[in-house]
């Protein structure tokens, strides 16, 4: 095929802007600038027009992608004035295609006429999308005339201008680097040249301090079976563990990293007293019980700080079988991060046929460069706006996690994301996973998937069957966008290996949890039903360097739905809670935060709708959580869901819409909040009262 590209995308993009309107109207649900595309005539057909809307794909994650780490999204083309294809010679029907910039491979997507058609899947980044009229419906290369073509909205990402960018030296105030260790620099992306080297962040740097005690190294997550009624002390200390070849001082429940694995029988309830022995205030939060609302551990909101040296008593009830899990709630994006955190197993009752075997896995990162951990801020965090990506990807807080099965073992995975910012797109070499469980419960079906989408605090059980001897390696493969050249690449980490070796045992039958399927129907048909509340997820900063601002406006060009990783650490370090406000604000009465004062009769079905503002300096994903609730994922983007389970914690994309169906039986005041530790702290909460 031989076109004259650049000709062909400046067209499209001149044309682009004009057509906007169209976009709005067919993507009423998500921001059109992110998820629509406007499809422009060529001569041949001047009338024609039309849009192309990027539907989330059908996932049982909040987010469906490739085993890669690509968007896998479903094309909806609205398209009108297509003239009779005769009319232009001897041709039939219309087909769609799609295509790279480099207009290699074209993929035939099939038959389209005047009207609404869906077609795809797709996962390509940068894409254009033609219209052809053709000879027959079923070909598979493109011969006749184009009549219409657009491009994705990733292709009108820019190379940097550096030129756009202030001089270093006129770059406004800077912040002596006192104490500060610059954090490292990405391996793979090209390096900003922005002269933000002379700043810092705008507080204080803080690490744990070791006082010339001896703190001994943490060790490995033991398991506390525990019974109704039981009593037990849970210690929040200092650990020390040397990582990446350094010696750094972190935290641990009871020294242990992952903190101890809590056993609890469904309906049961044991008595936790909690003494911190950390040098920053705390308390413990039990994410995803829906237990007495004095219990549930937010500082200020149901309980005082426990200080350090204090102590809190905590009654734990677990009313629902699942996989769940506590950390602290002041300060996560430190103490969190530095090792407190720990799963809460709760058992249905008649767990009759189990996997052979299960693994618990702690998904974490840690920033550590060449002085050992990046201090976190001491007033307020740093990386305000990206939340903190570690560069340091742990599994149950080792860089290289082991385990053992053997072959015809169905292994179920317990997989809990503990990263402040990071979304992992977990797999297992060439095996396949069978999705079981979500945050709260099972799914009324499996699904095979090639990789798990897990955003900060969802946990997912997962089962691999593997049949064959040998090593699989646990990876997580992600796109990254290099801002400077405006390309995607791949960022892939091995996180650990599971190797199956010995006597061959006979397949166990894998046992499903029972009853869920009225999950689904409650879910359908709640679908449609508008809103209770809408909320927008929002941004406001004040007093940012000016360079800062700069390069971050170029940076919004394109957005990804979800930030994989941090690709420019330096810039992503310097904004802290003290310039950055994350919101959510409802849409009607514009209140924020604390002050929604939101209020709702218990027991009665509510529709939420979460909105995730794209015209922000910095949008990114947001993963939702919700206190002492249990919800369901109604729709994603206007789409309904298919797969609903059970969930206390829910990815928005960027510039995406997500409706939930909140089952509110728990009496009390409950935070609704984003997970990123960082955008938390910054402002990114509300309360909401079930009375
Ligand atoms: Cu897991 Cu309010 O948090
Ligand atoms: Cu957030």
């Amino acid at each position: 095929m031989t076109f004259a590209l650049p000709l062909l995308l400046t067209a499209i993009g001149y044309s682009a802007a004009a057509q906007d309107s169209l976009c709005a109207a067919h993507s009423p649900d998500a921001d059109p600038s992110l998820y629509c595309l406007p499809l422009v005539p060529t001569p041949r057909a001047p009338h024609a027009t039309g849009t192309v809307v990027l539907q989330p794909e059908t996932s049982p994650f909040g987010m469906a992608v490739t085993r890669g780490g690509r968007v896998r999204s479903r094309l909806m083309l609205t398209l009108t004035g297509l003239p009779d294809p005769a009319s232009l010679g001897p041709y039939r029907s219309y087909t769609a295609w799609a295509t790279t910039p480099d207009l290699d491979p074209p993929i035939a997507l099939g038959t389209v006429t005047n009207g609404r058609t869906v077609v795809g899947p797709i996962a390509l980044e940068r894409f254009i999308i033609m219209v052809s009229a053709e000879r027959s419906a079923g070909v598979r290369s493109r011969k006749g005339p184009l009549v219409l073509r657009g491009s994705s909205p990733s292709l009108f990402m820019a190379p940097h201008g550096v030129t756009e960018l202030p001089p270093a030296s006129s770059a406004g105030h800077d912040h002596p680097m006192h104490g500060w260790m610059m954090p490292p620099m990405h391996p793979t992306a090209s390096r900003m040249p922005y002269g933000l080297e002379r700043f810092s962040p705008a507080v204080e740097p803080f690490l744990p301090s070791s006082s010339g005690d001896s703190i001994p190294d943490a060790s490995a997550s033991t398991i506390y079976h525990l019974a109704d009624g039981d009593t037990i002390t849970l210690t929040a200390g200092k650990t020390r563990r040397t990582l990446r070849g350094h010696r750094v001082l972190m935290y641990a429940y009871d020294g242990q990293i992952p903190g101890p694995r809590l056993e609890i029988p469904v309906g049961g309830t044991v008595t936790v007293r909690f003494r911190n022995g950390t040098d920053l205030p705390s308390s413990i939060h039990w994410h995803g019980l829906r237990l007495a609302n004095a219990n549930d551990g937010v500082p200020g909101l149901t309980q005082p700080l426990v200080p350090p040296g204090g102590e809190f008593v905590y009654r734990v009830h677990a009313p629902d079988a699942g996989l769940f899990w506590y950390h602290p709630h002041h300060r996560q994006d430190v103490t969190q991060d530095l090792g407190l955190a720990g799963n809460i197993v709760v058992r249905p009752r008649a767990d009759g046929q189990a996997a052979s075997r299960e693994a618990f896995l702690v998904l974490d990162d840690l920033l550590i460069g060449g002085g050992g951990l990046v201090p976190y801020g001491r007033e307020a965090p740093t990386h305000a706006l990206m939340g903190r990506f570690g560069n340091t990807l742990l599994v149950n807080g080792i860089e290289d996690w082991r385990f053992e099965a053997r072959p015809g073992e169905a292994v179920r995975l317990h997989l809990t994301n503990a990263a402040s910012a990071r979304t992992f797109n977990l797999s297992l070499d060439r095996a396949r996973l069978r999705v079981m469980e979500g945050d709260a419960g099972p799914f009324s079906e499996p699904r095979t998937v090639e990789s798990v989408v897990i955003a900060p605090a969802e946990r997912y059980v997962v089962e691999a069957r593997l049949d064959r001897a040998g090593s699989y390696a646990l990876m997580n493969r992600v796109r990254g966008i290099d801002r400077v050249t405006g390309r995607f690449f791949s960022e892939i980490d091995t996180l650990g290996v599971l190797t199956v070796r010995g006597a061959r045992v006979r397949p166990a039958r894998t046992s499903l949890r029972p009853g869920t399927d009225t999950l689904l129907a409650l879910a359908r048909s709640l679908v449609g039903r508008r809103p209770d509340r809408i909320l927008e997820l929002s941004l406001r900063t004040r007093g940012l360097p000016y360079a800062l601002i700069q390069a971050l406006r170029l940076d919004t060009s394109y957005v990804h739905p979800v930030e994989w990783t941090s690709t420019m650490p330096m810039m992503d370090w310097l904004s802290t809670g003290r310039e950055v406000t994350w919101t959510i604000r409802d849409s009607l009465s514009g209140a924020e935060g604390m002050a929604l004062d939101w209020r709702v009769p218990r027991g009665a079905p509510l529709v939420v709708r979460l909105v995730n503002d794209k015209h922000v300096l910095h949008p990114m994903g947001h993963p939702i959580h919700l206190h002492g609730q249990r919800f369901l994922v109604l729709a994603r983007n206007g789409l309904a869901n298919r797969d609903p389970v059970w969930k206390d914690t829910v990815l928005v994309p960027a510039g995406g819409t997500v409706d939930l169906m909140v089952d509110t039986s728990n009496p009390g005041r409950w935070m609704l909040h984003c997970h990123i530790a960082e955008h938390l702290e910054s402002g990114m909460h509300t309360v909401i009262t079930i009375e």
